[in-house]
């Protein structure tokens, strides 16, 4: 359950770091999954301008909120504005249906994302330390058997939503947690650098076939040295 700590001065640094993993990770493999929420935004900006090619590329989402693509609280209407609608070469996008009933949503997801091995797996790290839709102490952190489930949401937008169970992110060959500023800190340690624990979701999640890396920028990472 070991994470490698890469931490950069700042916002910026990290979001470059991050890029040029999606932007390698784009040229190389093929089944990226990416996340929601403010913060990575400037990585995808700065991944379709390193690698404008994502046409051998399957993208998924980590988690999405119940509300419809065009909605601007829609994980997936982030992502196609900062990096879907900026590169030449389209990828497969397997987006998940928030638009639908979440249950409904989640099983079809479920069915898209069976038999498939998640090459990286980008997360993001909430200040309470949920990642994905996976919330302090929810019940969904203790599901094994399922791929994709609804979710409540534990923070803003108090939407619906529909996440990856902790055993289908893990199933990945590289994982990267993305967290700047210093709202972050205290989630960022007991992430990377305590105990497990449900109080903190994201430090359930690890890639189980390869590394976790989590790219930190120093305020972020103020109380891990
Ligand atoms: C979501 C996300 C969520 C996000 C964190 C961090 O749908 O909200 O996928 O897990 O990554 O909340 O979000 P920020 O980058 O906006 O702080």
């Amino acid at each position: 359950m070991s994470v490698e700590l890469q931490v950069v001065a700042d916002a910026e640094a990290a979001a470059r770091t991050v890029a040029e993993r999606l932007a390698e990770a784009a040229r190389a493999r093929r089944h990226i999954v990416l996340t929601g929420g403010g913060t990575p935004r400037r990585a995808y900006e700065l991944a379709a301008e390193l690698e404008p090619d994502w046409s051998r590329v399957d993208v998924w989402w980590g988690d999405e909120r119940c509300v419809p693509p065009d909605d601007a609280r829609s994980n997936y209407g982030m992502t196609k504005a900062a990096l879907l609608d900026r590169v030449s070469g389209s990828p497969t996008v397997h987006r998940i249906h928030g638009e639908e009933d979440p249950k409904t949503a989640a099983e079809a997801y479920a069915d898209e994302l069976r038999d498939v091995t998640l090459d990286l797996v980008l997360n993001g790290l909430g200040p309470d330390g949920h990642t994905a839709s996976l919330f302090p102490h929810a019940p969904t952190l203790e599901i094994r058997d399922q791929l994709v489930v609804p979710a409540e949401a534990g923070l803003e937008p108090f939407v619906r939503r529909v996440t990856l169970t902790i055993p289908t992110l893990g199933n990945s060959r590289t994982m990267i947690f993305l967290a700047v500023g210093e709202e972050k800190a205290d989630a960022a340690r007991r992430a990377f650098g305590d105990e497990p624990s449900a109080a903190t979701p994201a430090s359930l999640v690890r890639s189980k076939l390869g590394q976790t890396v989590a790219v930190l920028d120093e305020a972020a990472a103020a109380q891990l040295r």
